[in-house]
């Protein structure tokens, strides 16, 4: 839809306040069309030579049916197209009159409201409904039609659009909302039944008519502040549970207030449901949250009783069970972050490298380094995949410098080894190195003891390789065929949970890759089938 600044474009001059005026009226404008049950159409003149009108405005009623089903915006009228326009336009004051309606075989009433700003007429407003003959108004009826004319006065006067932008979301109450009316000295003249059944809801169940909101017991209503300032001021008001939405536009004659015109909405549904999301977000980040410090209290356990042993076997599987589930509730830590059920993995990698160079600073003090970007997963990926990746690290800062090289086919010796073998990249040779003195390597002494881990993502498919500069795999070694436990829980989880595929080779060191395809959330999944 054209802005009302483009269907000005090349038809008027008219300066920027008076846009900002033309389009703070047009804001304002449903609340005018539901008041007077009619369609509003504003018009500004178009410039010399060809003259007359353009629609640069058109608004029709939420509370009656409306004339003009066509879409009028941007169309040009003459003068003597609309004799009743140029007359007002011409005269600055309102103008009345009944004019047949071209596309109907019927007439209408319309009455055009010349709209001043600063002293001078910059568009003319004008109110149109058909001619309905032999009913009566209601009292509803005439209230409105009563508040509507004298917010039209302002239209001339110059005092309505009000000169302050009020911010209005769409929750903001329209006329079908609920209507009260006030006098002079805020008390209630009027009130809609949708505003009775509001202020039902608030606990006021007396006569209200004759009373001012104060008076009825209700504190901090917008009124006295909007009499106060001359302009539109909003509140809510709350009772318990229940939340009403009180906009007050006084009306104004002559610089004083004469009355106002207050709207009602009861938004107490609206408040409930954006609790209930509100409180789902955060229902979500403290389970995770609870989680992790669950997962953070077993690992706990398991070290404490790793301590109990004495150095060996049981000890040592102890101790990885631990690191296990630190990696799992290391996933957990970044989910209580945020309200997504996604995570960046790329937040969990520090944490999981940390747990492998605290490793290895017992053993050998490997260099652990990563590159590239895993991007967002869900859950359900990132956990597997922080498990995998740290059994992967762990394995590297653990067997790959601590066998010399060319070890042939058997395991390497868990522990570091001091006795005949000769100088490698062992415990104590780098001991020796992170007390800045220069120690011999032996024959690999051009290899720092490194560990680097990249990650690559192509939309859903993540590549992940770990690459030491170790010893290598023993001979004969494969992964499809390894019972122990640390590899065959990676080879399930990048097969089986992840759906992927797996290899690990020597080149220069080991080296371990796989691929596994990486889809959001469930809760995407779910919106997807
Ligand atoms: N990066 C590596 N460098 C050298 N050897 C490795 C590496 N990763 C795994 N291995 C070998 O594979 C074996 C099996 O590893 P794993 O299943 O994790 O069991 P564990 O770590 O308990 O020995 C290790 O004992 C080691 O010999
Ligand atoms: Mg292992």
């Amino acid at each position: 839809m054209a802005t009302l600044a483009e269907l000005l474009r090349g038809r008027t001059l008219a300066p920027e306040a008076v846009v900002e005026h033309l389009q703070r009226l047009v804001g304002s404008c449903g609340i005018l069309s539901d008041l007077s049950f009619s369609d509003l159409l504003l018009f500004v003149p178009i410039s010399a030579p060809q003259g007359g009108f353009v629609v640069v405005g058109q608004v029709r009623p939420t509370t009656s049916q409306t004339l003009h089903l066509e879409d009028l915006l941007g169309r040009e009228v003459g003068d003597n197209e609309r004799p009743l326009l140029a007359r007002a336009w011409s005269l600055g004051s309102v103008v009345e009159g009944e004019v047949p309606v071209a596309a109907r075989s019927e007439r209408a009433r319309v009455v055009c409201i010349p709209v001043r700003m600063r002293g001078d007429i910059v568009a003319v407003l004008t109110r149109e409904a058909p001619l309905i003959v032999g009913r009566r108004a209601g009292e509803l009826e005439r209230v409105y039609v009563g508040v509507f004319d004298r917010m039209a006065r302002m239209v001339v006067a110059g005092t309505f659009p009000f000169p302050v932008d009020e911010p209005l979301s769409s929750e903001a109450p329209r006329v079908g909302d609920g209507v009260m009316t006030l006098d002079g000295s805020g008390r209630i003249e009027f009130s809609s039944p949708n505003a009775v059944n509001a202020l039902h809801r608030l606990g006021i169940y007396r006569g209200i008519l004759g009373a001012s909101l104060a008076e009825l017991g209700l504190e901090h209503t917008p009124v006295p502040a909007a009499f106060h300032q001359h302009e539109p001021v909003s509140e809510e008001l709350e009772l318990g549970d229940v939340a009403v939405f009180v906009r007050c536009i006084p009306l104004l004659d002559q610089g004083k207030v004469t009355g106002a015109l207050v709207l009602v909405r009861d938004v107490t549904d609206l408040r409930r449901r954006d609790r209930l999301l509100l409180g789902k977000d955060v229902a979500i980040r403290e389970v995770h949250h609870r989680v992790k410090n669950n997962l953070q209290t077993i690992s706990s356990l398991l070290r404490l009783q790793a301590r109990r042993l004495p150095k060996g076997d049981g000890r040592h599987a102890l101790e990885e069970a631990e690191r296990r589930v630190r990696s799992i509730a290391v996933v957990h830590e970044i989910l209580s972050r945020d309200t997504t059920d996604e995570v960046h993995f790329n937040d969990i990698l520090p944490s999981l490298v940390r747990m492998a160079e605290d490793l290895s600073g017992a053993a050998t003090p490997a260099q652990v380094t990563w590159s590239g970007e895993a991007g967002e997963m869900g859950a359900q990926v990132a956990t597997p995949l922080a498990v995998a990746l740290n059994e992967l690290m762990q394995n590297a800062v653990e067997h790959a410098f601590v066998a010399p090289t060319g070890h042939g086919g058997e395991h390497p010796d868990p522990g570091p080894s001091n006795g005949g073998a000769p100088p490698h990249q062992g415990a104590e040779a780098h001991r020796g190195a992170e007390a800045g003195t220069t120690v011999a390597h032996g024959p690999d002494q051009s290899r720092e003891p490194r560990v680097h881990v990249s990650l690559s993502r192509t939309g859903d498919q993540l590549a992940v390789e770990v690459r030491d500069n170790g010893s290598g795999l023993p001979a004969g070694f494969s992964i499809e065929g390894t019972t122990s436990l640390g590899l065959s829980i990676v080879r399930g989880l990048v097969n089986s949970q992840l759906g992927g595929t797996i290899k690990m080779y020597n080149d220069r060191g080991t080296v371990v890759q796989f691929v596994v395809p990486v889809s959001h959330s469930d809760r995407d999944e779910l919106a997807r089938i």
